[in-house]
């Protein structure tokens, strides 16, 4: 084998390296530059912020409490099934509607609604919430955080992009009265 042909086969194996490294790097890079600017890009888009519909306001009766479930208008294509939402929705009268975060206002457990005793109860610590969300008992600081939500040609829409949080958007309500 002459020296001409090893230079060449040593050559194509470099620039085959040199190849395969370059696309490593760019399938590695992707994902840290979308995650990089994913706070910009986020902020110019308001899709997250949309109103996803949770059906018909004749699917909650008057005076009752139900669990809805929406799709978060946030996902990404590997969310799956984890971009399911619960929430839990009280319809007071007519349009007039409270829209809870699943979520317990202590550590985010999936809190759930008893009929019977008219309270939201927190699987984890104990925390309890009357029927409009206040605060009843246990370690949360608050009540149940909010939806915004409007009703429009007989649906009830919700802003669900976010999960609601102390934040200047939340809808803050810090009743610790009862309601029963
Ligand atoms: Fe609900 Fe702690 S997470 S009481």
């Amino acid at each position: 084998m002459s020296n001409e042909t090893l230079m060449t086969r040593r050559g194509l194996f470099m620039k085959l390296g040199i190849l395969f490294n370059g696309i490593v790097a760019t399938a590695l890079a992707v994902p840290i530059v979308q995650y990089l600017v994913s706070s910009v890009t986020r902020g110019r888009s308001d899709g997250y912020l949309s109103w996803v519909s949770l059906g018909s306001v004749n699917d909650f009766p008057e005076g009752e409490t139900r669990l809805a479930t929406f799709r978060n208008p946030y996902v990404t294509p590997t969310d799956g099934k984890t971009a399911d939402t619960a929430c839990w929705v009280r319809r007071v009268e007519g349009d007039n509607f409270q829209v809870f975060a699943v979520n317990c206002a202590h550590l985010g457990c999936p809190v759930r609604w008893f009929p019977q005793s008219g309270l939201f109860m927190c699987p984890c610590h104990g925390g309890a919430y009357y029927r409009d969300g206040g605060r009843a008992s246990g370690p949360p600081e608050r009540g149940l955080f909010e939806y915004p939500y409007k009703v429009e040609n007989g649906m009830i829409n919700i802003q669900a992009g976010e999960l609601p949080t102390p934040g200047p958007s939340a809808a803050l309500t810090t009743r610790t009265t009862s309601c029963a």
